[in-house]
């Protein structure tokens, strides 16, 4: 049997049995903050088991995404290095919330595996909990298992719990011995040694684990089963590793005939690659990214360490991204999300693996130097804090490449040196609840319903509450409040009851529930159950303007840029908008404008916006798009504006798309790699952005005097003009230089000493001093006198070399006669001096006059 018709047999099976199929939820849970990643079929049903909230089918059966990496199911080292652990694998499971029990949980399971799949009995175990003889009694009294097959074991193998807190109880496990020879069977190999595989876990959720460790009672038993789909798929194939099946061989062929290696010899590195690839391809569909924090740091971890893999097949180029094909291939059709986002899942594990080469090779290198010489059998934290800083080599990595040379890694001392650096942990902050506030109850029922659909303002029944300094929390039966998700911020307004008023600042959804976080302490006397609530209407308008113009813009960018454009993240607020999409270049000043003129020609098209409550797979039969990272019921509400936009959204939109008014782009940047945030504006803020812009124009058109079309040519004109100057003052600096030396050329000698007595072509006295003072270095021991004529009135400028000054020949006393030679005076330092005519015609003369007396003075001193 095919692992496809094994999955779909499952199904059939308990459809027969009245179980309602259920899709598989994301892998990134989005509402629970207690889960990195989900771990287990019963995850999306947790608040059901938990009575939170209302069962509905109250028999379910589905095949779910699981991804064991991290938390209290953690199976990375065994991944690759035995043929059973994944990362990532499928769970096949059945449910009964509140509906049948043990009885037909264990008797269903049996007929499944002994009737359906037909295994082989004499193979087969069972495990139940050490107190539950209720569920031993069952096996052996309803099942046709011999009896000495039941085995009993305590809490570590059949207490299954969901993570520290959270539904929990007994379980009963079937397991299957995958020895070659049958008479080497032998129950206690049972839980103690990897030929005796768990293929079924049968849990009878009774409790809730507290965070203070103490079990709690839950309103109703539960049936949680879990079967892992890869196992009974070997088990079926008749093969002894799940790589050996056809979950997995095209994937292992791939990577064979992409390195020319057979996986016969040392079948690790194609084990932990196959393994790997699975797990980036389905986080990266639902909505993960690698990155250094939280989530993401998991993506990036488990990339590493499939690249590193690489490295023993000699993969120096980016190869895991060609992987995503097989992965496609083989599930793409039952989880279409694979298809769908093929291009993006390998366009971000391309990037990754490149940013990861640059320093892979040199960590390898690095770690290999080390090793060779070191002391003792442990690393020293220090030196994997190196590797990880340095080479990016996470932690887990380190510690594989020396389990492999029979070391080990001295992870406190890791640990300290990062507490030193702190970065990390910020990610682990982020997962906190609000579970430690201390709540009191008003009245009672199901709570948070949104009716802010249709209504601002009502009469609605306080729940709960706490406080927690001068914050109050408020939880409503209904609310018109719509809390933060899908990108849109929470609500503001004001909560109002008899003599107080708060204010509310923020609402946040923590599951189904509606946090209403206001500021203020209200007295505990005051808070009836009946209160006043507003929304701030003029803050929500503007929220569902940009809420709409985000749809647009989404539908804009596909078509613009072209389907491989996804939403990567989004933020909408009353002030703008802003949106992350997956895109590898910049996007173009011409795309930008193209992207505008779409959405505004929709805005005036003033389409119906119209949302229509479906049932998932419906909604997105129809075409309409689901987001990365969102989670979605089985009902679904579709937004739908014109034929060019259908998302499924939960968030509050304008009537008609001409509500929106006005768009405006006013950003596009760089975000990440391969991912590039666009913020923008709508409405009156667009408007008023232009406005702005347009009185920016006004005033340069102010200051370069001339019409607001001719601004442009008069700006290419200015920069032509500022050209031409540069280029002039260059070619004249130079002909200066070459003047001065004509200059210096033209000087004569008497006695021991240097004299020039010239015209230039210097048209002002300013112009004249810039000579004068470059000359003063250059006489060296002597007189200069230069002279012009000026554009109004000539001059002269006096330079006398300091040995001179001290023989009495000072340049402002000389100055001072010359000056007089053209009609006018002069005066200035000794060493330099300026002095001004009158008259240019007397120009010619005075410069006989100054020769013929420097030279008398010169001869004169000694
Ligand atoms: N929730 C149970 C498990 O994960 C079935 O094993």
């Amino acid at each position: 049997m095919k692992a496809s018709e094994i999955r779909q047999s499952f199904i059939s099976f308990f459809e027969e049995k009245n179980h309602q199929l259920v899709r598989s939820s994301s892998v990134v849970p989005v509402d629970d903050p207690t889960l990195l990643f989900t771990n287990a079929g019963m995850n999306q049903f947790k608040p059901i088991l938990l009575g939170e909230k209302e069962a509905n089918p109250s028999r379910a059966v589905n095949s779910q995404k699981c991804i064991r990496v991290s938390g209290k199911h953690n199976d990375l080292e065994e991944v690759g290095i035995d043929g059973f652990h994944h990362t990532f694998f499928e769970m096949l499971g059945n449910w009964s919330f509140g509906d049948y029990y043990k009885k037909d949980a264990i008797r269903w399971a049996w007929e499944y595996f002994t009737e359906v799949l037909k295994l082989d009995k004499n193979r087969l175990f069972v495990s139940v909990y050490i107190d539950d003889d209720e569920a031993l009694d069952l096996w052996v009294n309803l099942t046709d298992i011999d009896p000495n097959r039941v085995l009993k074991f305590g809490k570590k193998d059949n207490f299954w719990e969901m993570g520290e807190t959270g539904p929990c109880g007994p379980c009963s496990e079937i397991h299957y011995y995958m020895g070659e020879d049958i008479s080497n069977i032998d129950p206690a190999g049972v839980n103690t040694t990897d030929e005796y595989w768990e293929l079924w876990n049968l849990v009878f959720i009774q409790y809730n684990r507290q965070t203070d460790g103490s079990l709690e009672d839950l309103p109703a038993k539960h049936v949680d089963t879990g079967a892992g789909l890869e196992r009974i798929v070997s088990v079926m194939q008749g093969k002894s590793s799940n790589y050996d099946t056809d979950l997995f061989t095209p994937i292992i062929q791939s990577i064979e005939s992409m390195t020319g290696k057979s996986s016969e010899g040392d079948s690790v590195p194609f084990q932990v690659i196959a393994d790997h690839i699975r797990m980036l391809s389905f986080t990266i569909a639902d909505g993960a990214l690698p990155s250094n924090d939280g989530r993401g740091y998991v993506l990036r971890r488990i990339l590493r360490r499939a690249a590193r893999f690489g490295r023993i097949l000699d993969q120096h180029d980016p190869f895991l991204f060609q992987l995503v094909e097989p992965v496609v291939n083989i599930m793409g059709d039952i989880y279409p999300e694979l298809k769908e986002k093929q291009a993006h899942i390998e366009k971000i594990i391309q990037s990754e693996e490149m940013s990861f080469n640059k320093t892979l090779d040199r960590g390898i290198q690095h770690f290999e130097k080390y090793i060779g010489k070191i002391e003792g059998d442990i690393i020293p934290g220090a030196e994997a804090f190196k590797l990880y800083d340095t080479y990016g080599f996470p932690l887990d990595l380190t510690e594989l490449m020396a389990r492999e040379n029979n070391l080990s890694v001295d992870n406190d001392g890791f640990d300290q040196e990062m507490k030193k650096q702190k970065a990390r942990a910020k990610a682990a902050g982020k997962f906190k609840t609000n579970t430690e506030l201390e709540w009191n109850i008003v009245s009672d029922g199901f709570d948070s319903m949104f009716v802010g659909y249709r209504l601002l303002e009502g009469n609605f029944s306080i729940r709960r509450w706490a406080s927690s300094g001068d914050l109050t929390i408020i939880v409503l039966d209904s609310t018109p409040f719509y809390a933060e998700s899908g990108g849109q911020v929470g609500d503001i307004g004001l909560i109002s009851g008899d003599g107080f008023s708060v204010r509310v600042k923020d609402v946040k959804k923590d599951g189904d529930t509606f946090f209403h976080y206001c500021d203020g302490f209200i007295p505990e006397s005051a808070l009836d159950e009946q209160v006043y609530c507003k929304v701030d209407d003029e803050i929500r308008q503007a929220i569902r303007l940009n809420h709409s113009a985000t749809h647009l813009m989404h539908a804009a960018l596909k078509d613009i840029l072209g389907e491989h454009i996804q939403q990567a993240g989004s933020l909408v607020c009353s002030d703008y908008l802003r949106f992350d999409v997956t895109h590898f270049e910049k996007i173009t000043t011409d795309e930008l404008l193209k992207i505008e003129q779409y959405v505004n020609d929709k805005i005036r098209n003033n389409s119906n916006v119209d949302t229509e409550v479906k049932g998932y797979d419906e909604a997105k039969d129809s075409g309409a798009t689901a987001l990365f990272g969102e989670k979605y019921g089985d009902e679904v509400r579709v937004v739908q504006m014109g034929n060019y936009s259908h998302e499924l959204c939960g968030g509050t939109h304008v009537n008609r798309t001409g509500d929106i008014g006005l768009f405006k782009i006013i950003e596009e940047s760089s975000l990440a790699s391969g991912v590039r945030r666009l913020m923008a504006l709508t409405g009156i803020s667009a408007f008023e952005f232009m406005q702005n812009q347009n009185s920016k124009l006004n005033e340069i058109q102010l200051h370069l005097k001339c019409a607001q079309n001719e601004i442009v040519s008069r700006i290419d004109k200015l920069i032509e003009e500022k050209k031409y100057l540069e280029k002039k003052l260059k070619k004249h600096s130079e002909s200066n230089e070459n003047g001065m030396n004509t200059l210096l050329e033209s000087m004569t000698e008497v006695k021991d000493y240097n004299l020039l007595v010239t015209l230039t072509e210097a048209e002002s006295m300013d112009e004249a001093k810039l000579y004068g003072d470059a000359l003063s270095g250059k006489i060296k021991s002597g007189i200069a006198v230069l002279f012009f004529k000026g554009e109004k009135k000539p001059g002269a400028v006096v330079v006398v070399s300091s040995d001179l000054n001290k023989k009495s020949l000072k340049a402002g006393d000389l100055a001072k006669t010359i000056g007089g030679f053209m009609g006018g005076g002069g005066g200035g330092k000794p060493s330099l001096a300026t002095a001004g005519g009158r008259d240019k015609n007397l120009v010619k003369g005075a410069m006989s006059q100054t020769e013929a007396l420097l030279k008398k003075l010169l001869e004169e001193t000694n």
